[in-house]
């Protein structure tokens, strides 16, 4: 059974469903991984008496560090739970985190198991990409309108550059639409406005600049008005009927997975990123400045948000944070650092903001892009960055290959 602990006040039955749920998903993928081929429960290799090689594939409940480097975990399955020995310098063990679904093989001992390999569920390499596309997408995020860090001469610069590119069909917007109202202590006098109605109608002001035959695909980030959850659902109409009454505008919930042209977009807005970061030991001190490394990790992982409790999750039957589809594009905001890479096939593209770099931001020591986005030439999947922190408008012509 598994071991977690339900946040305050939610029903411990519906953490337990999206648990059995993301193991059954993510199992399902392990089970075609030849090395996993002959996994056992758990309860059956502790009653193997042998020396077989063994595989299993289970939820890791519990991650710790031995003085040597050596990490001990433990795994539980629907069966039962093992302790796992995982040696210093197997590949794998700088990224392992709680929560998330892992393949071991390796030599049983009594009620443990010395680990030979870790798998990731991953996704495969792959040079497909859809024949059909012909247009070009804009990603951008984190436009925090209603903040007094909102940079409008960028966004001017912006809306100028993308209304002279009639190659570019869409802009998706990877949430933070707005700077919201009572998100942290203190914000009232970080913000130009004292309601967040108030902030959509000057956010309605900033959309209409840009030409109504673009189409923008949006998402909710944690600022803006949606559940605090994830999944977040679209923002409601209460708050955002001006943006509702724009018919080029498609408000979707967080992630969404978004086909245009045949090219599979996974959005999502990244506030995962902040626990998944500072968990993983690989990437702690670097992904703050390169943050398609974490996007990286995820899609190893092929969740969204692994560690529970990092982050809260919305309660139901079904874990909707497994990265179930394979996109060809995976887009992030969040960290409002622009960054762009290519992970077998996948696209990963990080946006920067129109958000100046906040108090916050330099009390953490994150040095953000502000301005600086990512154009994507749809038929063939190269991108380049936009740089709109800067006097000269970007050149409309260079696409550089990823
Ligand atoms: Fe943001």
């Amino acid at each position: 059974m598994w071991k977690f602990l339900p946040s305050p006040g939610i029903g411990k039955q519906n953490y337990l469903r999206i648990f059995t749920s993301r193991y059954r998903k993510l199992a399902r993928m392990l089970w075609g991984r030849p090395q996993l081929k002959s996994a056992a429960s758990i309860s059956n290799i502790k009653r193997i008496k042998e020396k077989q090689d063994v595989a299993v594939i289970g939820i890791i409940s519990n991650v710790s560090t031995l003085k040597d480097g050596r990490k001990i975990i433990e795994v539980e399955d629907p069966t039962g739970s093992i302790t796992v020995l995982v040696q210093k310098v197997m590949r794998g063990i700088d990224e392992l985190v709680p929560d998330e679904v892992i393949g071991v093989t390796g030599r049983p001992g009594r009620d443990i198991i010395f680990a030979e390999s870790i798998i990731f569920p991953d996704v495969p390499s792959s040079n497909d990409w859809p024949e059909n596309a012909k247009s070009k997408a804009v990603f951008i995020a984190d436009i925090h309108a209603g903040s007094k860090k909102f940079n409008e001469d960028t966004w001017t610069d912006f809306t100028k550059w993308v209304n002279q590119n009639n190659d570019v069909k869409y802009i998706f917007i990877g949430g933070d639409l707005v700077d919201g109202v009572g998100i942290y202590k203190g914000q009232d006098q970080e913000i130009h406005f004292e309601t967040v109605e108030e902030e959509f109608q000057y956010l309605r002001k900033l959309l209409n600049m840009i030409n109504s035959n673009k189409r923008l695909i949006v998402i909710p980030g944690n600022h803006d008005p949606t559940n605090d959850s994830e999944p977040r659902q679209p923002i409601p109409r209460e708050f955002a009927k001006v943006i509702y009454q724009m018919p080029n505008v498609q408000l979707l919930s967080d992630p969404s997975w978004v086909n245009v042209e045949g090219v599979c977009i996974l959005m999502y807005h990244g506030t995962s990123f902040d626990g998944f970061i500072a968990s993983v030991d690989s990437i702690r001190a670097t992904a703050y400045d390169s943050p398609t490394q974490a996007q990286k990790l995820l899609l190893r992982k092929r969740h969204l948000s692994p560690i529970f409790g990092r982050n809260r999750i919305l309660p139901g039957d079904e874990d909707h944070l497994v990265i179930q589809q394979i996109p060809h594009v995976f887009f992030t905001g969040h960290v409002h650092t622009v960054d762009m890479s290519n992970y077998r096939g996948v696209r990963l593209v990080s946006a920067g903001s129109f958000q100046e770099r906040t108090d916050f931001q330099k009390k953490l020591g994150h040095n953000p892009t502000p301005g600086k986005f990512v154009e994507m030439d749809l038929s063939t999947g190269s991108s380049r960055m936009l740089d709109f922190s800067q006097d000269e408008l970007p050149d409309p012509t260079t696409l550089t290959p990823t």
